[in-house]
């Protein structure tokens, strides 16, 4: 027997769907981030976003087969991210996450992933 990994305790997919989904709500408003994301539709971002972190957390490793290795950092490396990025980043994922009513252990889990995983992407210090 396999232990359940965080994409099943949270819900699967669908779960993944809906923050991703409430965080790219919440990007398309922001007046710090909108202007980073080169492409007019933010739709294609949404689902790599949302396939890697499905993969991450033990779901269906779609991103992969699509993009290979994540090498997130190389990614990001176009873009400028300081402390404001970073902090607009993490206010529209909090936004999602919260609505989501995660139960705790896994909300907790889940968050201090991403807060570690945007303070690492940051390239800039300005
Ligand atoms: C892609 C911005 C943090 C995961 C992108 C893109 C931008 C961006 C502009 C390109 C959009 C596109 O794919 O078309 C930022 C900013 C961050 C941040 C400003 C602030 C810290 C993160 C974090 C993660 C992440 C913490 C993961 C936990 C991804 C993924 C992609 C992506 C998976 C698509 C990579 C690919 O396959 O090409 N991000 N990002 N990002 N970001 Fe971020």
């Amino acid at each position: 027997q396999t232990p359940q990994t965080l994409y099943e305790a949270i819900g699967g997919e669908p779960t993944f769907r809906r923050i991703v989904s409430r965080f790219y709500q919440e990007v398309a408003a922001d007046e710090v981030l909108r202007p980073i994301y080169p492409e007019e539709d933010l739709g294609p971002a949404e689902e790599r976003l949302r396939l890697f972190l499905m993969q991450y957390w033990g779901g269906p490793q779609t991103y992969s087969e699509q993009r290979g290795h994540p090498r997130l950092r190389m990614r990001h490396a176009p873009f400028s991210i300081g402390p404001i990025e970073r902090d607009a980043w993490l206010r529209c994922m909090r936004i999602a996450v919260d609505e989501e009513g995660i139960a705790e252990p896994y909300r907790q889990r889940l968050w201090d992933y991403l807060e570690m995983a945007a303070h690492s992407m940051m390239n800039s210090w300005v």
